[in-house]
């Protein structure tokens, strides 16, 4: 699948680095041609030695090897490579990407390339949330970097959350994506140029579930893939809108230029970052599941087991889409979902008429194909009006084309 394509991997300081070697092995199974460098920390976690061997070419680490005045030429090894991919990528080398340091001969090449970069950032939780990361984070994306999400797993400080790197196999797939797509120029990959005409009107999707910590190693959360609020963020990118995307955690990995991700954990965050987006918007999806209740007092210690029962208090987070819908404006589109068990079309008509909505998407779990985790839906959608439209079991993306239809007939009036 990736016969002749050259890609540099650089390796970055993090306990994630030992995954570099199973990556390198599945890109030369590929056909990839592949050459490594390491930053001075990398080599704290691996060796050189395993890198070279499995790629076939020398490690490249320094800006010169020994003293005779040989240097490893950045520029050269920019203009080289296909594909940059950095992984796993530490809180600093992400910094340092952001602001445009150049203290190693990775963050030469970074600056050097004129390929497209993919980085895979690994990290302890509370580093991958601090706002420092998340600017940097966004930063690259706005360069059109691309980042392959990091998973929610237990990392290696032994604490829960997100900043476990996305695994090799992950990489690869998205890498062999990334050059099919380019090379068949399919529009949801075609980075940094959006096909259609561009519109002002800015659109607002909030996807993904929401992560509610009981402690610093367990939370509460629910099986929402974002993989339907993703599409729909797509589908608008595509037709020339400029799209703001914030996002639970979720394994999907966000190339268009036009969407801008912001990444958040719980449901108080996701409300802040909608609700400051929400001002500005023309168009407001509310695909996210957000957690109805968090547990009210998160201890800041790991709870021990005790031979008692126990019991977990919650409190109830905040409705972000009933609150948009109470200062919703008449020029604003404002759509919500409904997933549900059992009186379907009633328990969507409610929430539609109960949180100012003008249009509705409901999803029943009864369905077969629909709801959490598949790439198919089975929709309906509701209007204000109360006019219902049903649709055959669909993919994500089908679907989506469907929703956004629907409703920019209802933007334009
Ligand atoms: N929603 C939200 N904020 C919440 C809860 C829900 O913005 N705290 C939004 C969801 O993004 C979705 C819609 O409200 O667009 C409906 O969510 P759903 O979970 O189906 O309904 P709830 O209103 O939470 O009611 P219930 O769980 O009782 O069905």
């Amino acid at each position: 699948m990736l016969k002749g394509k050259k890609i540099i991997l650089g390796v970055t300081g993090s306990i994630a680095a030992y995954k570099a070697a199973l990556l390198v092995r599945l890109l030369k199974k590929s056909g990839a041609e592949v050459r490594v460098i390491m930053t001075p920390g990398a080599r704290d976690f691996i060796t050189p030695l395993t890198l070279a061997t499995l790629s076939g070419n020398a490690v490249l680490s320094e800006f010169t090897e020994g003293n005779e005045g040989v240097w490893n030429n950045h520029v050269d090894l920019g203009l080289w490579a296909d594909l940059l991919v950095i992984a796993p990528a530490s809180a600093n080398e992400l910094a340092k990407m952001a602001n445009g340091f150049c203290d190693n001969l990775l963050m030469a090449t970074y600056l050097s390339v004129r390929c497209k970069v993919l980085f895979a950032p690994a990290m302890d939780l509370d580093m991958y949330k601090h706002p420092a990361t998340q600017t940097n984070i966004n930063k690259l994306q706005s360069f059109g970097n691309i980042m392959v999400e990091p998973a929610v797993g237990e990392l290696a400080s032994g604490l829960v959350g997100q900043g476990r790197m996305a695994e090799p196999e992950e990489l690869v797939a998205v890498i062999t994506d990334f050059f099919l797509n380019k090379n068949s120029q399919i529009p949801t990959m075609n980075v940094g140029m959006p096909l259609a005409k561009k519109s002002n009107k800015r659109i607002l999707i909030t996807a993904g579930p929401t992560v509610e910590a009981i402690d610093p190693v367990r939370f509460i959360s629910n099986h929402s893939s974002g993989k339907m609020g993703f599409a729909i963020a797509e589908e608008f990118a595509n037709q020339g809108y400029t799209v703001d995307l914030v996002t639970g955690p979720v394994h999907i990995s966000t190339v268009n230029p036009a969407i801008n991700r912001i990444n958040v954990v719980s449901a108080a965050d996701m409300y802040k970052a909608a609700t400051r987006l929400a001002a500005k918007a023309d168009i407001i999806v509310m695909a996210a599941a957000v957690a109805d209740y968090k547990p009210s007092k998160p201890s800041d210690k790991k709870i021990k087991k005790k031979d008692t029962e126990m019991s977990i208090e919650l409190e109830k987070t905040t409705d972000i889409l009933a609150a948009v819908g109470k200062t919703k404006k008449k020029s604003q589109v404002l759509v919500g979902f409904a997933l549900e068990t059992d009186n379907e079309l009633a328990n969507a008509q409610k929430k539609l008429k109960e949180k100012n909505l003008d249009l509705i998407v409901l999803n029943s779990l009864q369905d077969k194909g629909a709801g959490f985790g598949h790439d198919t839906n089975k929709i309906k959608i509701i209007t204000a009006n109360n006019k219902t439209f049903n649709f055959e079991l669909k993919t994500k993306k089908e679907a989506a084309a469907d929703i956004v239809q629907h409703i920019l007939t209802l933007a334009v009036k």
